[in-house]
């Protein structure tokens, strides 16, 4: 196999899918927007949802990246060698254009041709759907991997645990799919042996799903207006296995890191068992962090939401990094070496910089002091104590409440002469995990797709109210940070240092309400990244000189760069009242607001 970087890769996919007639898209912020399903972006497909379910798209039908992905619903998996909490998803999409035929063939000839991976055909293996009530079985798949030159053997018929794809938020655009692997040449685990098993034998490396349904909040999957294909290609999984590494950890996306944490801890590597397990954790979590941090929409640590899963994964990495003997205060020197491998492809994290080092090292000391609270509650619990033995509920508070490792519950209640009853504990621990897992992402229900006028009302408003913040206090910086939409309220994110006065509130309430009276038209428009900078419009300027954005304008009352979908004139928005105005983390604030 050719051995390539992550950058070969990253320019080998957008150079074969341009050659293919698809436009590159810029990856969208890792907070997705207006999207009350999920509190990170978690697939490619993820800002282009909207897309697939039949919105036109500015750059056209055939569409290709590198997004920026965070999925912590395996957080405590991380630490072996495959799995990471941040990653980034090589991805092209049809959007009602090309289907089966296309994507398989092109599939084959990427991974096969010597100008691109160059795998030898008879070391892939790929899985079709099996068929069920919701979708028949994909015969014409299995057909067309095998007109490509896939041996019969090595196609496999699997249901819908492995040959399905939907999105985190489990309602939206979803369909079968076909996933390829690259067989490793090990023995077969048993007769049985498939993609399916985990053994090791196959690994995967792509994943082309073929939309055609729009699973509803009911359950039922809805044919959708248009049929998609939606790839997607983790680019730290791909590596390890074009790299031939055992882990991803050893690829040319974390050697730097790595190569960090060994200077400042004066470990190895190498000598693998649980040093290089904190060594992977350290890195998983600082690079998340640092990309979380330096996102276009970036949040802060906090007690909620995204800023929820930020403070653990720090908290987190404090606490390994300890077992490396790596000071707290020097977390924010990995996180220099991670700006440093990626600023490049995302010059965000440069120009952020000093953000990220910065709010590293506040949390950083806040969670010392928090540390020291947890060890004056613990003394307390000590004396309430009757017998010798901490129960698992408290261990499990101290770890819930203060972020006590339960190691360090045991050390402390050994000094005192007590023993922990770990079994509880993890018990508790895993009752927590079971309830936390199936939230991590999904943490919010609701149904964009279900409301879409409801929604689209509440998200012209959001418009209206962003540039009433503006006007009102006086501040162009007062920028959207995060906005999320339910069919009963808004709720929106902006940069400002202070809460909003009474006289406040009711000044944005009303510039709101005067645009909602005069009707104003709301038209949408396609046009060049400069050009909507030029007319003034508000918004993010991630996307690439040249590239093609979506710029609403609600007549004098806002301009900005948006995907909608949006109401047609602000007469059809009711009464506006903001119900709640409070602080949501460090220098930000959060309204909360509905329609009557
Ligand atoms: N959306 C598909 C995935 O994430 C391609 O695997």
């Amino acid at each position: 196999m050719k051995k390539i970087t992550a950058k070969d890769l990253r320019n080998m996919w957008t150079d074969f899918f341009k050659k293919r007639g698809h436009a590159v898209i810029s990856s969208a912020s890792l907070i997705p927007e207006n999207d009350p399903t999920v509190l990170f972006t978690t697939a490619g497909m993820h800002p282009l949802v909207p897309y697939l379910l039949g919105e036109p798209h500015p750059a056209g039908k055939r569409l290709c990246d590198c997004q920026k992905c965070v999925r912590t619903g395996d957080i405590d998996e991380v630490g072996d060698e495959s799995h990471c909490t941040f990653f980034e998803m090589l991805g092209n999409w049809s959007l009602g254009d090309y289907f089966k035929d296309e994507m398989v063939k092109w599939s084959y000839e990427f991974l096969t041709s010597r100008e691109y991976l160059g795998i030898d055909p008879d070391r892939l293996a790929v899985t079709v759907f099996a068929g069920d009530a919701d979708c028949k079985r994909d015969e014409k798949t299995a057909k067309l991997w095998q007109e490509c030159g896939i041996k019969k053997e090595n196609i496999f018929y699997l249901p819908k645990k492995h040959n399905w794809w939907g999105p985190a938020g489990l309602t939206g655009p979803c369909g079968s799919d076909t996933e390829m692997f690259v067989d490793t040449g090990k023995p077969k685990c048993g007769e049985n042996c498939s993609p399916a098993c985990d053994c090791g034998k196959y690994l995967e490396i792509w994943n082309d799903v073929f939309m055609e349904f729009n699973k509803t909040a009911d359950g039922k999957y809805e044919p959708l207006s248009q049929r998609n294909v939606d790839t997607g290609m983790g680019l730290e999984r791909a590596l390890m296995v074009f790299q031939g590494k055992k882990s991803v950890y050893e690829t040319d996306l974390f050697a730097p890191i790595i190569g960090c944490i060994e200077k400042l801890s004066d470990k190895k590597y190498a000598s693998g068992g649980e040093t290089a397990r904190a060594m992977r954790i350290v890195a998983d979590h600082v690079r998340t962090s640092t990309f979380i941090l330096g996102d276009e929409r970036g949040v802060t640590p906090s007690n909620v939401d995204q800023g929820y899963v930020l403070r653990r994964l720090l908290r987190r990495a404090v606490r390994f990094a300890a077992n490396l003997d790596i000071k707290g205060g020097d977390l924010s020197r990995i996180a220099a070496a991670v700006v440093e491998n990626y600023k490049e492809v995302y010059p965000e994290l440069k120009d952020n910089e000093n953000k990220i080092e910065g709010e590293i090292n506040t949390e950083v000391e806040r969670f010392e002091k928090t540390l020291q609270g947890g060890i004056r509650e613990f003394e307390k619990l000590s004396k309430y104590l009757v017998g010798t033995v901490v129960s698992g509920k408290a261990a499990f508070k101290l770890y819930d409440t203060y972020g006590f490792p339960i190691e360090m519950t045991v050390e402390l209640a050994k000094e005192h002469g007590f023993t922990v009853n770990i079994a509880d504990f993890e018990k508790a621990f895993e009752e927590h995990r079971q309830k936390s897992h199936a939230g991590a992402e999904q943490k919010f229900k609701g149904g964009l797709a279900d409301n879409t006028e409801t929604v689209a009302r509440l998200h012209t408003a959001t418009h209206l109210m962003h540039r009433a913040l503006k006007e009102v206090l006086n501040d162009e910086n007062a920028n959207q940070k995060g906005s999320n939409i339910t069919a009963e309220r808004l709720r929106f994110d902006f940069s400002f240092p202070r809460p909003m006065t009474q006289e406040e509130i009711k000044a944005v309430e009303d510039k709101v309400n005067e645009a909602i009276k005069a009707d104003a038209e709301i038209v949408c428009e396609e046009m060049s990244v400069e050009d909507a900078k030029k007319k003034g419009a508000v918004g993010l300027f991630s996307a690439k000189y040249g590239e093609k954005v979506k710029v609403y304008t609600m007549g004098k009352y806002s301009t900005e760069i948006c995907g909608g979908p949006h109401a047609n004139r602000t007469g059809e928005l009711g009464h506006f009242r903001i119900v709640k105005e409070q602080s949501s983390s460090a220098g930000v604030r959060r309204i909360k607001a509905v329609l009557e």
